[in-house]
């Protein structure tokens, strides 16, 4: 509490492509009844249009987009409301800049082998998977160190229920209380607080 108001949490759930982010922070959405937005539609359209021609996107290109993930949170903020978001936050800057002053934002950092992650984008339906550019990521990846302030690393699980119930437990938010029967802590649907 900080002068009679609960503040509310918003978490980052961050990663390289195919790590889960996506996946994983849409379920712990639904599991806390908390918004969810994908901060791959906070892009502009010039950053959006550089992506679909292959052109990778340089830190000048990704100011504005961090400004407006930082805005939508900010906006959560002002109001005391909680909320979740997926954005990449590969180098420990773009991270500082999202947590820095925002001490109700908290990251959890989903940490996968390269191939488990290639294996996963590859049987994504819907999406082109490009090789290329998973190693581009894998080789601006800045991983979080032990010392990274508001940052949680967490292993990604075979199940993304179970990654969910390791960011809960971390973060001390929720319970499996919350679901709705003993299997769906490992099932394939989200549990029953939409
Ligand atoms: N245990 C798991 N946790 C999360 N996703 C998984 C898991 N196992 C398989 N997947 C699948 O991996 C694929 C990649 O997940 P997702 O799209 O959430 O990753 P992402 O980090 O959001 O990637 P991108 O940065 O490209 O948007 C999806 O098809 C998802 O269903
Ligand atoms: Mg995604």
């Amino acid at each position: 509490m900080i002068d009679g108001a609960v503040v509310a949490m918003i978490v980052i759930v961050a990663g390289v492509s195919g790590s889960g982010k996506t996946t994983v922070g849409g379920l712990l959405s639904a599991c806390l009844g908390w918004p969810f937005v994908d901060s791959d539609s906070l892009h502009s359209r010039s950053n959006i249009e550089k992506m679909a021609s292959g052109v990778p996107l340089t830190d000048e290109d990704r100011e504005p987009w961090l400004a407006a993930i930082a805005a939508w949170i900010d906006a959560r903020r002002a109001c005391g409301a909680p909320g979740v978001v997926a954005c990449s936050a590969l180098k420990r800057k773009y991270r500082a800049a999202l947590l820095d002053g925002r001490p109700s934002v908290r990251m959890v950092f989903l940490l996968i082998d390269p191939d488990v992650a290639a294996s996963r984008l590859a049987a994504r339906p819907g999406h082109f998977f490009s090789a290329e550019l998973l190693n581009s990521q894998f080789a601006a990846l800045e991983p979080p160190s032990a010392d990274e302030p508001g940052v949680m690393p967490v292993p990604v699980r075979d199940r993304p229920n179970d990654t969910v119930d390791e960011i809960m437990g971390g973060l001390g938010i929720g319970s499996r209380d919350d679901r709705p029967g003993p299997t769906a802590a490992s099932g394939p649907t989200t549990c029953g607080r939409t």
